[in-house]
């Protein structure tokens, strides 16, 4: 997939870890059922702002997801509604096509932002807005007015949002950094050194 990026400055030489453990993600990753309180306690114990959360949040308007990260939201969301009320009806309908119900293949994927999935671009804020956020996580955003604010904001202003984007990423970048003889700075970031 050729994907349009937005170009930023970042520092390099960041020693990164030699291994990389699934169950490591269950302590450190949010889960995508997660609101808006749990969210921001979850970046703030990384030293993130409940702004740069929603900021970071962004970086949906690219790549794809599995069903099971929101099926949940179609299928069985809760005891009084099978289908979450929040999710735009045409939408909630495209996705039953796209994930059939106890589907769990991992070779079922959609894209988060289907306008354009390929892009890094402001829409994917405005799916939320028009209740087609793919996950709960990015839904919940408009349930708090401070971060439905920067929503609303980001969506309107991408040159705005792209600024923050990159100072996040950055700041992200330094996180829990190893130093010392831990690790090693890749030659090629995607993949430990041979
Ligand atoms: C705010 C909390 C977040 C939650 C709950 C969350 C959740 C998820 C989930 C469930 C998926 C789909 C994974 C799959 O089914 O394979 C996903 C994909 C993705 N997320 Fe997040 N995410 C969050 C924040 C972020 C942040 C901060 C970034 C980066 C700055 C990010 C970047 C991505 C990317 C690029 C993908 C697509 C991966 C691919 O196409 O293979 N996410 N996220």
């Amino acid at each position: 997939m050729q994907t349009r990026g937005l170009g930023y400055i970042v520092p390099a030489g960041r020693r990164d870890g030699k291994i990389s453990q699934a169950s490591d993600t269950f302590t450190n990753l949010p889960p995508p059922s997660f609101n808006v309180d749990q969210l921001s306690k979850l970046f703030a114990n990384k030293g993130f702002t409940q702004e740069e959360m929603v900021t970071l949040s962004g970086a949906h308007t690219i790549g794809r997801s599995h069903c099971t990260a929101f099926s949940n939201r179609l299928y069985n969301f809760n005891r009084t509604s099978r289908q979450d009320p929040s999710l735009d009806p045409p939408y909630a309908a495209q996705l039953k096509r796209q994930c059939q119900q106890g589907n769990s293949s991992p070779n079922f994927v959609v894209p988060m932002n289907p306008a354009s999935p390929a892009v890094t671009d402001t829409s994917y804020y405005a799916d939320f807005l028009t209740n087609r956020g793919l996950f709960t996580s990015d839904q919940t955003l408009l349930t708090n007015s401070a971060t439905a604010n920067q929503v609303n904001q980001n969506a309107k202003m991408p040159f705005l949002w792209r600024t923050k984007f990159a100072y996040a990423m950055v700041k992200m970048g330094r996180l829990q950094v190893l130093t010392g003889n831990a690790g090693e700075i890749r030659a090629n970031c995607r993949v430990i050194n041979s």
